[in-house]
């Protein structure tokens, strides 16, 4: 089981000791919300920010993409220094050419589902992923309500992991808290994103593991 603090919920003008703070923490992964103002309302950082986070953590750095049509930006993020970059199924024509393009870079390549959307629509894909994400809200901001309906679609994503003998991770991200954690990890996933959860509390670190606690 991974945990994959956001850093949408963390002070922007702190975000080495943010980062810092959540790595001493047990923090896995650092996950790094990329919104347009297209593809989702709010507009967050680019590129040179992840460059700028890179030296700061050892932690892969999971790239989550809310951008209209990712395959403009693959490369910049890939030699920014993303581990992982991870496109919405909703935000491009050619899917399979953005996941081809992620892993040619040498990056981890992840595909997102909406919560509107069927995990048949990436299935053609799922054999060239590393990672599945599953949007338990609807893209765009942090602090929203957990959406259950959603859950089924991580039991499905595990079914058809078994099925096909693949090895992607399913990740989870929107409103995790313990008691929704524990609902995604019964269904099948282990990559926990959670932002405000994390972040806006005095103690990060009791959050992180009372999520390890839930989910383990
Ligand atoms: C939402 C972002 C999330 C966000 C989650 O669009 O993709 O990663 O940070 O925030 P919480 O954990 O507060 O729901
Ligand atoms: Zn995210």
């Amino acid at each position: 089981m991974k945990i994959a603090p956001s850093i949408l919920s963390a002070d922007f003008a702190n975000l080495e000791r943010d980062i810092v703070l959540v790595e001493k923490a047990g923090a896995d992964y650092i996950h790094v919300d990329v919104m347009d103002g297209q593809f989702v309302p709010n507009i967050t950082l680019g590129p040179n920010v992840v460059s700028a986070i890179r030296p700061v953590t050892k932690l892969p750095l999971d790239v989550h993409l809310m951008i209209m049509n990712p395959e403009r930006y693959v490369e910049d993020f890939a030699k920014a220094g993303a581990d992982f970059i991870v496109v919405h199924q909703e935000s491009t024509l050619h899917l399979h050419r953005v996941l081809q393009m992620i892993r040619n870079a040498g990056v981890k390549a992840g595909v997102v589902i909406n919560p509107a959307t069927p995990v048949s629509a990436i299935k053609q894909v799922l054999k060239m992923v590393d990672l599945v994400l599953v949007m338990t809200v609807n893209p765009g901001f942090g602090g929203q309500a957990f959406i259950p309906e959603c859950l089924a679609k991580i039991e499905e994503l595990a079914n058809l992991r078994n099925e096909l003998g693949l090895t992607y991770e399913i990740e989870v991200d929107g409103g995790v808290v313990p008691e929704t954690a524990k609902l995604c990890a019964q269904a099948g996933a282990d990559v926990f994103v959670a932002g405000s959860y994390v972040y806006n509390s005095d103690a990060p670190k009791e959050r992180i593991q009372a999520l390890r606690d839930a989910i383990e």
